[in-house]
């Protein structure tokens, strides 16, 4: 993408933003830092810098579908740490909520799953979740959905969350005037199949409880992961409905290393402006301006500048 020479300054940027009125905002885990949720890939604060632990080849696999599917206690041991703990949000959430009160916002396409768009009043219709949220968890083997809270407990003690439907029907599947046992105790993971076999089991009228929870279905919380489509919202929003509208893009708190949202930037017409706020610079993408920093401080700038009000109540130093 060939840079727009017109614009080059942060006056340029409060320019923009006065004269825009269909800004698409794409943001990541940047915007949540200053809340104490970690980014992904900054070096030694990132979630991935801390994942040794695991014995991961690539950290990026505790977010991958089929090692999911095949041992889901790797990414429910680290689920805690991911999860939205807290109801406040960002000045940059803040900022993000102003230019929606001034109809200026077209779509803020996020990559985070904390749901804190939601606490910053970001309308449903403004809002896409590129990949996903934890505010629903659905069942691996019968997809049966539940808000997340229904499994809040399991993903707070790091244990795997199983479907309570799949539960029950494993109890109406029990054989009359008896239940059925495990000839060994269970121990660890369910086995890989979480069809039962007869021949593993005997009659019991006891303690058969345990072993039907553990193979039932698994909870996997709807966050989007590496393998799985992104919702169907994120392509239908932005090629039928935000492509020929946008006037302005601003990218806020993302590596961009992650596609297809890395990809948004270059699908939208090479004659959108396209800003970028971050700490560092994204040297893969050529924006045509970037204001490098805290994006909190840079947001609180631009609105100083703009003579908007940022109601914040963590409006960072001057
Ligand atoms: P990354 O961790 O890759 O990038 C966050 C960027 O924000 C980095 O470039 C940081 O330098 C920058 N940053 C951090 N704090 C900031 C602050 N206060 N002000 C300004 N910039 C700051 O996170 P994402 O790009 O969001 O997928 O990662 C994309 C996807 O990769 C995530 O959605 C996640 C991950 O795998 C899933 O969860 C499925």
């Amino acid at each position: 993408r060939v840079k727009l020479p017109q614009y080059n300054t942060i006056d340029d940027v409060v320019t923009l933003l006065q004269n825009s009125n269909n800004i698409i905002v794409l943001t990541g885990a940047g915007i949540s830092t200053s809340l104490g949720i970690p980014d992904f890939r900054s070096k030694t604060t990132g979630l991935y810098s801390q994942l040794q632990h695991l014995g991961l080849s690539d950290p990026q696999e505790v977010f991958d579908i089929s090692i999911f599917r095949e041992d889901p206690t790797i990414f429910y041991s680290i689920a805690k740490d991911i999860l939205p703990s807290t109801s406040t949000f960002s000045p940059t959430h803040a900022f993000i909520r102003l230019l929606q009160d001034r109809s200026k916002l077209l779509t803020n396409y996020t990559q985070n799953i904390d749901n804190i768009e939601t606490h910053a009043g970001i309308l449903p219709s403004k809002l896409i979740q590129c990949h996903g949220s934890f505010a629903t968890a659905t069942c691996l083997e019968c997809a049966y959905q539940v808000p997340c809270s229904a499994i809040y407990t399991d993903l707070k003690s790091g244990r795997v969350a199983r479907c309570d439907r799949c539960v029950q029907s494993l109890r109406q599947a029990k054989p009359t005037g008896g239940g059925i046992k495990r000839k060994r105790s269970y121990g660890g993971l369910p086995p890989k199949s979480h069809k039962k076999k007869r021949e593993d089991y005997e009659d019991s009228t006891d303690e058969d409880e345990d072993y039907e929870v553990a193979v039932a279905g698994v909870m996997k919380p709807d966050i989007t992961f590496f393998g799985e489509d992104l919702p169907d919202a994120f392509s239908q929003r932005l090629t039928l409905h935000d492509r020929d509208k946008v006037d302005l893009v601003l990218v806020i708190g993302t590596s961009l290393k992650v596609a297809p949202v890395s990809e948004v930037v270059g699908f939208l017409p090479r004659e959108t402006p396209q800003v970028y706020i971050s700490r560092e610079a994204c040297s893969h993408v050529d924006f045509d301006v970037d204001l490098l920093g805290d994006c909190d401080v840079v947001v609180a700038e631009l609105c100083r500048r703009l003579g908007w009000e940022l109601k914040h109540e963590m409006i960072p130093h001057e």
